[in-house]
């Protein structure tokens, strides 16, 4: 059998790794999704449901790649389909580009127009968004993402699952603990211990002075 790729997940960072996947020309199974159910067009591929697919997958044939938003989610499947011998191949669009020295982990996408310049990692099952830059000597913490167009100076570390909004922009050398979830066009300039919102420019922890969306 020759290898086939699956695309775990049903939703909009689904349909975004499938372009990456369509772009680089992937033989595909099709899509895994809780309940088998897919929230968009699965362009005629099957969509399995994952406790079946978990029992059915062929290591070494039935790719893998985590393509669901949220990060401790990827998390928890990173886990669950590793234990069923899975493994995961990273996948970089092709207008991507990535100098030397540039590390990515098992599983961790790049999609369109990302720019991974040297001497830098990306933890595993990460999601580098479109036209997201990456300066040299980052370090980038497993199952985080990077969203469209944000850019990293260097030496920027991000610990795990952290979530980068879109257009953030990080100054040189800046950490973030684990799971810092950071807002759309925030300006991040200083360190922030993790498990918390920031934003702002420049980003501070989050505070609602309104009433929380119903
Ligand atoms: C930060 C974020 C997570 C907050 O979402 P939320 O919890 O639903 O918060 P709300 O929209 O209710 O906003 C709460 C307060 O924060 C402010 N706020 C929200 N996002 C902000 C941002 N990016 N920058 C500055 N302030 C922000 C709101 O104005 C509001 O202030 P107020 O209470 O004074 O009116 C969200 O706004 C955001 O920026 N997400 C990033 C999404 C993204 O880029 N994803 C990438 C997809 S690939």
């Amino acid at each position: 059998l020759s290898p086939r790729l699956w695309i775990v997940g049903g939703g909009n960072a689904t349909l975004e790794v499938w372009a990456v996947a369509q772009s680089l020309g992937c033989p595909m199974g099709g899509f895994v999704t809780l309940d088998g159910s897919c929230e968009f067009d699965p362009e005629g591929l099957p969509c399995r449901k994952e406790a079946d697919f978990l029992l059915e997958a062929v290591p070494g044939t039935d790719l893998v790649v985590l393509a669901i938003g949220d990060p401790r989610i990827r998390r928890r499947l990173d886990g669950a389909f590793a234990a069923a011998g899975l493994t995961f191949p990273t996948l970089v669009h092709p207008s991507a580009v990535l100098g030397p020295r540039v590390t990515l982990g098992e599983g961790t996408v790049v999609m369109a127009g990302a720019v991974l310049e040297t001497h830098l990692t990306v933890g595993r099952h990460c999601m580098i968004n479109v036209l997201a830059s990456v300066a040299h000597h980052c370090v980038i913490g497993d199952y985080s993402n990077l969203g469209p167009g944000c850019h990293l100076a260097g030496s920027v570390q991000l610990g795990e699952g952290c979530d980068a909004g879109t257009g953030s922009s990080y100054r040189p050398g800046v950490k973030l603990g684990p799971g810092t979830l950071v807002g759309a066009g925030s300006a991040v300039v200083a360190d922030w211990p993790g498990h918390m919102a920031i934003a702002g420019v420049p980003a501070k922890p989050l505070i609602r002075t309104s009433s929380p969306k119903p």
